[in-house]
């Protein structure tokens, strides 16, 4: 062998192999699935550490995966998303993100530290859309990244480390429903919270490209709008009530609750200088749609992340009458049900 690293142990190491020209590489793939927030997190209180001002709630989905592989080199770090390279800010994000493993590795004493990585991953939800591709994205790459990169990381480490690329990212490290506390730089982390079974049905308006992005959003807001403390202490609150709901399984508190904050979120960010909006006509639309269903008896709840596309919480028995009656307003005449799905996790590269 002739290694990258002159200490051949490093070859033997689990998922560790070496590539047909003599060079010792390691790779590691991990998967990951969006989480939607039922009480959101928007605000910092630390901007490069990645600490919100208040906790947050929500499901991880079982669909709208991210696949991510992380490949060790010594040749710089590279960044390719569905099939396309990138420079700029989503490659110096995934950079800044690959920095803090080295920092890890080097803590851990691992001989990897001063490697590079190519980074190859596939979105298979929209991108920047707010369908939570941060989350799903920086989830799987904590995972294929510790992986390859050899630290022995637990849940709790992996959802710190993957907060420290999107904030929501910490949420999809954990099974079906996550709180994610804020605190410091030790204590914030998501852990799982019981929940009934409940069903988001997706309702994809539009999928470009937000004009302004959760980070800078969130920057607009604590800078410009005079309703920033109120909504950090209501969304402390809501959360406490949030939690209380999920535990006794109390699905109409917990569908109440969650449209109410997505509201009260997007009132926030409408309330910066100069003014942000994330909703469009057709978001609206079908936020009045899923009140009037509610009139008629079909119990169902509308949110919104930073971005047009609405999802409609709602009991898993009603998800199909709930998707019939929305799928008009999507783009692509698709509403997808969507269950409580699984954590962020390593999967065989092969099958990627
Ligand atoms: P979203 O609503 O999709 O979460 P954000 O504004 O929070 O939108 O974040 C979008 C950014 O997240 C992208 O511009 C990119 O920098 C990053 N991102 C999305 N998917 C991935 C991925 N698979 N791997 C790494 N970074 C990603
Ligand atoms: C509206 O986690 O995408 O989706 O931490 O800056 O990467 P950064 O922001 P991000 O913000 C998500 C905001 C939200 C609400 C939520 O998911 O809780
Ligand atoms: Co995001």
């Amino acid at each position: 062998f002739s290694c990258l690293i002159p200490d051949r142990r490093w070859c033997r190491r689990e998922r560790a192999r070496c590539a047909p020209e003599g060079e010792c590489v390691t790779s590691a793939t991990a998967r990951a699935y969006p989480n939607i927030a039922l009480v959101k997190y928007w605000g910092k209180a630390d901007e490069k550490l990645i600490v919100p001002v208040a906790g947050s709630l929500s499901m991880t989905l079982d669909d709208f995966p991210t696949t991510t592989t992380v490949t060790l080199t010594d040749g710089g770090d590279t960044f390719r998303l569905n099939e396309v390279d990138h420079d700029g800010t989503s490659a110096d994000r995934v950079t800044v993100f690959l920095d803090l493993v080295r920092s890890l590795a080097v803590d851990a004493g691992l001989d990897t530290a001063h490697l590079s990585a190519r980074v190859v991953s596939t979105n298979e939800g929209p991108t920047a859309a707010g369908m939570a591709s941060s989350a799903s994205g920086f989830a799987a790459l904590a995972v294929a990244a510790a992986s390859a990169y050899g630290l022995d990381l637990d849940t709790r480490e992996l959802s710190r480390l993957a907060r420290r690329g999107s904030g929501s990212a910490s949420r999809s490290l954990i099974d079906r429903f996550a709180v994610w506390h804020a605190g410091d730089d030790e204590s914030s982390y998501a852990e799982a919270v019981s929940a009934p079974d409940m069903a988001m049905v997706a309702v994809p308006v539009a999928t470009g490209e937000k004009a302004v992005s959760s980070r800078q959003g969130m920057i607009a807001t604590a800078e410009t709008s005079p309703f920033y403390p109120a909504w950090i202490t209501s969304t402390q609150e809501t959360l406490t009530e949030m939690i209380a709901a999920c535990e006794r399984g109390d699905v109409t508190t917990i569908g109440e609750l969650t449209e109410n904050h997505a509201i009260r979120m997007h009132a926030l960010i409408a309330s910066c200088r100069p003014s942000i909006r994330y909703l469009n006509p057709t978001s609206i639309a079908v936020f009045d749609e899923i009140a009037a269903m509610r009139q008629e008896g079909v119990e169902a709840y509308a949110t919104a992340d930073a971005g047009p596309n609405v999802f409609a919480l709602t009991r898993p028995e009603l998800a199909h009458i709930v998707a019939d009656r929305l799928v008009g307003f999507t783009k692509d005449n698709e509403a997808k049900i969507l269950m409580p799905g699984q954590g962020a996790h390593l999967i065989d590269g092969a099958s990627a």
